[in-house]
């Protein structure tokens, strides 16, 4: 071989591999092409591609949408849902008679068809989109003749529509899978109703199955968590033409899909990079309260009714069938209260707050009456029943209203509409009286004097007879509803008391001499540690029982009979997530407490230590946040006392021997009535890093207070790092501001512990990110924002979605202060104090 043929050999291999790759990603066909099974068109950015595969198990063939960069086949589009080619002979072609056809082995009858019909054949072409659009289209056209996001799979896609074209009654829609293996046409369906105002539906068939609520103004009335501000922009179009949504994305490059799936769960998730990995954020329906009806007609489902059922009536309804009702099936939902006239007799509206507003397929819209000609115009015509605004946002106006029975109205956390109920002169006085404290800002409820007189003259007389009736029928009646509501039976209720109970019950008070001899005179060998309040000592009683002695400083400026029923107060409570007290003693300035003893030391002898952390795996971690979830929930929410512990953070959980978290130290616990908010208290005691601003800077707290030092926690044990430790990385932050700057980039798993990294063990994403997630909500700025334990215990338990954080409170910044040798969190603190409160106490 001479050098001249070597030349050309050589050129015409560069010439194949320069080729190479252009023939690989064709991303779309002519009229005399075709593509077989094993071809691949990829789109032009090389996001999506098209091609013959086979679902899950089954052997037979489908054209299908994926995604071309994800490793685990994701397929976002079918063409042949119901109609597979039996083996590999598959052929997709653009043809003369039916557009773009499937042909099986049989090359004249084609299996499927888009239905098109061509003018000139030999000018179109079929093209793969970046969208994942796979389209059909006549060179030199504008439109396209026919395209793949008219007809969805079961995947709904960034720039694809759901909904209908009013003109030609076409309708875009998702619609199951029906099974894993099989793409065909199943029976969930995901669609916009255009009836009334119209709603986001979910339906089995022609059964809805949840509701996502009309368009507000800038999400759907059902889903709380579509902030404006994720990853997506919205357009929402209704006008006569169409009635549409489409999400768009902000972010270049996000995977993102919501699926409707075998089983009926929709389900939105992106692509996680670095985890190679779907990750779920959003799914309906999620909870009890977001199945359609739940709790029948005119009712209202409140997930957060604490320990309660979560079924309640709205305001002028009683339940329908009480005895049901009692049993906790509220499907049969409530009617009207007996002999009440609802038309132009002095009615007035109850505000609802935080609500999905009701089905309103057959509720009347007026897009130009303010709230307030909604309400006259609601007043006016007495089949209305409620009435509510359509735009949610400031300012937004537009009137609908309620003429037939109220179906799937629920209640949310911290965002949701008020939805305003007829109800007549009585049921308006009780609920003004109920929430008079803010009277004077409800001046809106417009109770005209006359109708106060008419109240107090005419109906008061039949109404408290009706009361003592009533009350008479409930002595009698077990099942009678209203006296007690039944509280929920949980298996760790306060009723769980543990057999030797009353044998320690009877133990209480210690004598002196028993804990003198049982620590060994207090010795130094015994101490354990030394407490908020005091040193702590370990003991053993008749030389078998352990226990750990809480000996409290003689100025803790408590009195004898205070000390006591506190103790014994705290002695009621049993949990098995709360350090239980055996007893206590009492002797001139002496006073002790006496605990269960625990082997496995605090938990911040675990987290924080290099060598004892790997101990703790991923399960176990969630076990204890859990445990320690269900502790503070049990403190918070216990139907006798409302109890804040005030002081929790890492050395105050103590591990058992199998590592079962117990909430310890209840020195600073208050109690509160159960009706009690919020106190004030003008001695601020707890721990720097764990206290919520407004209780470090103003000395409120509330059960958002212990919410907020759960959330440090939480974020503590996830990473294995002090929220009060210093940051190479982010060096100006603490542990929450530190989280939140990577949780805004994204990056939040960075945070998470090494060791558990390092020890190889897969620790599912999704579920730490979760915990993340909870964690910023809870140590979020304003005390309302932050959920209730209920809600974090919910959260924590189920796979439910949750809201995004907003910014968490008490970020600190070294550049706010310079100072020496103070760690600058603590000096902050002191200047806040010293601002903000008089006569405060700061411990550590
Ligand atoms: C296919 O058709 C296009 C135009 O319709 C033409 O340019 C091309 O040469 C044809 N290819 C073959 C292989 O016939
Ligand atoms: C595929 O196989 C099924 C069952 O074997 C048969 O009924 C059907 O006609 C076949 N379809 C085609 C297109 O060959
Ligand atoms: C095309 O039309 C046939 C017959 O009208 C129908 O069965 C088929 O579902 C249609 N295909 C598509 C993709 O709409
Ligand atoms: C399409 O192309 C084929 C061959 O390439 C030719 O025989 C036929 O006449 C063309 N049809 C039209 C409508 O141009
Ligand atoms: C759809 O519903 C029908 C009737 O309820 C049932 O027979 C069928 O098995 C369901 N199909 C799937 C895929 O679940
Ligand atoms: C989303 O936002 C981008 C840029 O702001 C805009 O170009 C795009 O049209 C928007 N998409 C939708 C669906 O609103
Ligand atoms: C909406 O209310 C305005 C003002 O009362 C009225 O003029 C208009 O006819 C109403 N529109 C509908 C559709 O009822
Ligand atoms: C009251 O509302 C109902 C239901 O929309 C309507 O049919 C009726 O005409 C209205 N009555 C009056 C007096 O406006």
């Amino acid at each position: 071989m001479n050098s001249t043929q070597w030349s050309i050999i050589s050129t015409l291999l560069i010439f194949l591999l320069l080729l190479l790759p252009y023939g690989i990603s064709i991303d779309s066909i002519a009229s005399n092409q075709t593509i077989k099974d094993g071809d691949v068109l990829v789109s032009s950015r090389k996001h999506f591609a098209l091609g013959f595969f086979s679902p899950g198990n089954s052997g037979k063939r489908y054209v299908g949408v994926w995604y071309n960069k994800v490793p685990e086949k994701t397929i976002v589009w079918v063409a042949n849902r119901d109609n597979p080619v039996n083996d590999t002979s598959g052929l997709l072609a653009i043809n003369g008679d039916g557009g773009l056809v499937i042909y099986g082995k049989d090359r004249k009858v084609p299996l499927w068809s888009a239905n098109v019909t061509l003018s000139s054949p030999n000018n179109s072409m079929a093209k793969l989109l970046d969208t994942g659009n796979f389209v059909l289209f006549e060179k030199g056209r504008q439109r396209n003749l026919w395209e793949g996001f008219d007809y969805p799979s079961n995947t709904m896609l960034p720039f694809m529509k759901i909904g209908l074209n009013r003109r030609s009654g076409f309708n875009w829609f998702l619609t199951s899978w029906k099974s894993l293996d099989d793409p065909g046409i199943g029976n969930y369906t995901y669609r916009i109703d255009p009836s009334g105002f119209p709603q986001l539906f979910l339906y089995k068939g022609q059964v809805p199955l949840w509701r996502g609520g009309s368009w507000i103004g800038h999400r759907w009335s059902g889903v709380p968590e579509m902030t404006p501000k994720f990853i997506f922009n919205v357009s929402f179009v209704n006008n006569q033409d169409e009635l549409s949504i489409m999400y768009g994305i902000i972010k270049d490059l996000t995977f993102s899909r919501m699926v409707i799936d075998e089983s009926g769960i929709i389900e939105r998730s992106t692509w996680h990079e670095q985890g190679h990995q779907w990750v779920k954020f959003w799914s309906a329906p999620a909870e009890q309260c977001d199945n359609y009806g739940k709790c029948g007609p005119n009712s209202n489902c409140d997930p957060y009714n604490a320990g309660q059922f979560e079924c309640t009536c709205l305001p002028g309804f009683e339940p329908k069938l009480p005895h049901d009702w009692y049993l906790r099936d509220g499907s049969s939902g409530c009617v009207r209260k007996k002999g009440v006239s609802m038309c132009q007799n002095g009615e007035g509206f109850v505000k609802v707050p935080l609500v999905k507003a009701p089905d309103s397929s057959t509720a009347r819209v007026n897009m130009s009456l303010s709230l307030k000609e909604c309400e006259e115009e609601c007043l006016r015509n007495c089949s209305c029943m409620a009435y509510s605004s359509t735009d949610e946002r400031p300012g937004g106006t537009g009137c609908v209203t309620w003429h037939e029975d109220l179906m799937d109205t629920r209640t949310f956390t911290n965002v949701g509409q008020d939805l305003y109920v007829r109800v007549d002169s009585i049921e308006l006085a009780r609920h003004a009286k109920k929430s008079s404290g803010s009277l004077s800002n409800k001046g809106k409820l417009a109770i005209s004097l006359t109708s106060i007189i008419v109240f107090f003259l005419v109906i008061s007389i039949p109404y408290w007879s009706v009361k003592m009736r009533r009350k008479d029928k409930q002595r009698q009646n077990p099942f009678s509803f209203g006296v007690t509501t039944p509280s929920i039976y949980l298996d760790d209720s306060p009723s769980r008391t543990d057999p030797d109970d009353s044998k320690l019950r009877s133990d209480l008070p210690f004598d002196l001499s028993t804990i003198t001899a049982a620590t060994k005179n207090f010795s130094d060998s015994n101490k354990l540690g030394e407490g908020g309040f005091g040193p702590v000592y370990k003991g053993v009683l008749n030389s078998e029982t352990e226990i750990a002695v809480k000996r409290l400083r003689k100025n803790s400026g408590q009195g004898y009979e205070e000390f006591k029923n506190e103790v014994l107060l705290i002695a009621k409570l049993q949990h098995r997530n709360l350090v239980r007290i055996l007893g206590y003693c009492v002797q001139g300035e002496e006073k002790m407490l006496i605990y269960e003893y625990l082997p496995n030391k605090s938990l911040d002898s675990f987290i924080f230590s290099e060598t004892k952390r790997v101990f703790l795996d991923w399960t176990r971690r969630l076990e204890i946040i859990c445990g320690i979830a269900r502790g503070i929930l049990y403190l918070h929410q216990d139907s006798r006392l409302r109890i804040i512990h005030r002081d929790l953070k890492a050395s105050n959980v103590l591990l058992d021997a199998s590592m079962n978290p117990k909430i310890a130290d209840f020195g600073m616990a208050r109690i509160f009535g159960t009706n009690q908010i919020e106190a004030n208290t003008n001695r601020v005691v707890g721990t720097y890093g764990y206290m919520s601003p407004e209780y470090a800077m103003e000395g409120l707290f509330s059960v958002k207070s212990d919410v907020y030092s759960f959330g440090v926690l939480l974020l503590e044990i996830v990473s294995g790092r002090k929220n009060t430790g210093y940051y190479l990385d982010n060096p100006d932050s603490n542990l929450v501001g530190h989280v939140w700057d990577l949780w805004k980039e994204d990056r939040a798993l960075e945070i998470i512990d090494t060791s558990l990294a390092t020890l190889g063990e897969s620790y599912p994403i999704g579920e730490v990110l979760r915990c993340i997630q909870i964690a910023l909500l809870c140590v979020q700025e304003y005390a309302n924002d932050r959920p209730t334990m209920s809600t974090v215990v919910f959260m924590l338990s189920n796979d439910i979605a949750i809201p995004s954080p907003r910014k968490p409170g008490f970020l600190l910044k070294r550049s706010n202060y310079t100072s020496g040798d103070i760690s600058t969190g603590d000096a902050i603190f002191h200047k806040l104090c010293i601002m903000h409160c008089n006569k405060s106490s700061l411990k550590n």
